[in-house]
């Protein structure tokens, strides 16, 4: 059965791309039904459109986050999503948000979770001088980049990096992860057993 996908992005939208390419390669038994954002300007919107993909700006500027979320939720429910996949998308979700897909929810963050949530991982991480991180493909709770983990890929840190060249070493992992965490997650059996995604 083809699982219907939903992604939500505020931006360039490249780990959509990374999804959607992965799909249409075969192997994830998933299709992005609707793109939508928080940001009529977002890059990824555009993209969306020149695939053919349904899309939908829902800006969140001057709604309450109830309002927005009822707004982006219903747009979901619309296009029959089962699977909500958030590439870029710079909103903590509430758990009434959460609750509307329980574990079908899923996030990509450019760091090895728990450490560094929250904005600018990779800033932390070279404040921080570590020499390893990477990134991390989760089911999403009520907290920040706080539900359990189902994927992670990691890369070294080297002297010379700046956000940047770290940003860019961990994306080229991210576009990899991502779409192995879907696959994964839809091709296998599993549970949340605590804070452990448990396969087989
Ligand atoms: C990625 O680094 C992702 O981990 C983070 O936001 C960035 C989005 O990039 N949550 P893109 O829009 O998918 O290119």
């Amino acid at each position: 059965m083809t699982a219907r996908v939903g992604v939500l992005l505020s931006g360039r939208g490249s780990n959509f791309l990374a999804l959607h390419e992965a799909m249409e390669q075969g192997g994830i038994p998933a299709r992005i039904v609707l793109v939508a954002a928080n940001k009529a300007g977002a890059a990824g919107l555009q993209k969306a459109l020149e695939l053919g993909i349904a899309t939908e700006a829902l800006p969140h500027l001057g709604l309450e986050r109830r309002a927005h979320e009822r707004r982006v939720i219903a747009a979901l429910e619309r296009a029959r999503v089962k699977w909500v996949c958030l590439a870029g998308y710079m909103r903590l979700l509430s758990p009434d948000f959460v609750a509307a897909f329980p574990q079908r929810i899923l996030n990509i963050h450019p760091s090895l979770l728990p450490a560094f949530p929250g904005l600018d991982a990779q800033d932390q991480a070279l404040e921080h001088g570590v020499k390893v991180s990477g990134c991390t493909v989760h089911l999403v709770d009520a907290g920040l980049d706080s539900g359990p983990i189902v994927v992670q890929r990691s890369v070294p840190v080297t002297d010379d990096d700046t956000a940047d060249s770290l940003a860019a070493r961990i994306l080229i992992e991210e576009h990899k992860a991502y779409p192995a965490a879907l696959r994964r997650l839809l091709t296998s059996k599993w549970r949340v057993a605590g804070r452990r995604v448990r396969f087989g």
